[in-house]
């Protein structure tokens, strides 16, 4: 039985999908299951990563957990990784490329609890996802985007190649102990994206650079989080110089290339109509 953490979202959606579509056994956390929105033939069982004591059901007479960590703080982690501990034998943890770069943030917390665990653990470390660009919706209907640092430049991965890292590493022994670093095929800057999405949906859309401090309010209401926000900034800002980086760990573990963001962008351009 597979524990998937954060069933709902980008990518752990894909994560319940694509298990199920080989026959694993998955179980869905949910903290809604009349929400949760799943297939049918999906165990869905109430929990909450905040509150560990609501993980018993779930995590019971499980082998193994993809796990997310879903606040900006790593409080509780370490019981919730002791739960799983104590029944799982597997955990692969969806942290962040970020970690590498910032030993103090959640993401590499989260991290070191997992490899100091007795578990056999992974850790996946993505770059920036393409969904992040949902956020952008509105304002791409209304064709031009406002933001800082048009010109960072960005590896975007497509959330349905994270997960099929994930599964590999959840059902196959090879992946045991390692750390992958996760991107989608290319860089692509922030007003290019724009532009991707616009010919998608078949418009023009412009790119309005915005200053930081215009951009750090309306960023801090955004994530809800004050020093995640002024990361996001900094972060950016750093991709102006430097690109994020692009890897070929999807292509050498699912045997399929990364997704472009540009075929993201297709896919999902009813999602900016
Ligand atoms: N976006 C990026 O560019 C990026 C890059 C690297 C890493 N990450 C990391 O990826 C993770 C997010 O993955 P995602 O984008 O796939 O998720 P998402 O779409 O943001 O959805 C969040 C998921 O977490 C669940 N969740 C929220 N609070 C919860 C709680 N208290 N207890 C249990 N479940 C809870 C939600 O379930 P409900 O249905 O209950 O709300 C939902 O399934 C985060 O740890 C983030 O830091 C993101």
């Amino acid at each position: 039985m597979i524990l998937v953490t954060g069933a709902t979202g980008g990518v752990g959606r894909h994560v319940v999908a694509q298990l199920r579509a080989r026959h694993h056994a998955v179980r869905a956390l949910v903290r809604d299951p009349s929400t949760a929105d799943l297939p049918s033939d999906i165990e869905t069982v109430r929990g909450d990563l905040a509150d560990v004591a609501s993980l018993s059901s779930a995590l019971a007479d499980v082998d193994s957990v993809f796990l997310l960590w879903p606040f900006f703080a790593a409080d509780g982690a370490s019981d919730v990784v002791d739960a799983i501990a104590d029944t799982a034998r597997r955990v692969v943890y969806l942290s962040a490329e970020a970690a590498a770069a910032h030993p103090e943030s959640f993401w590499a917390i989260v991290e070191r609890q997992v490899t100091e665990s007795e578990l056999e653990w992974t850790i996946l470390r993505p770059t920036g996802f393409a969904k992040n660009t949902l956020g952008w919706a509105d304002q791409i209907r209304s064709g031009a985007v406002h933001g800082p640092y048009g010109a960072a430049a960005r590896s975007l991965i497509d959330e349905r190649d994270i997960a099929a890292v994930a599964v590999q590493a959840l059902t196959s022994d090879e992946h045991v102990g390692k750390v992958y670093v996760l991107s989608g095929p290319a860089t692509v800057t922030q007003s290019e994206q724009v532009a991707i999405i616009g010919a998608a949906v078949g418009r023009q859309v412009r790119w309005i650079e915005q200053s930081p401090a215009e951009a750090r309010p309306q960023l801090v209401e955004i994530f809800g989080d004050k020093s995640f926000a002024e990361g996001a900034l900094d972060t950016w800002a750093g991709f102006v110089s430097e690109p994020e980086e692009v890897t070929d760990t999807v292509q050498a573990i699912t045997g399929e290339p990364a997704r472009s963001f540009d075929q993201w962008a297709r896919e999902h351009a009813d999602d900016f109509r």
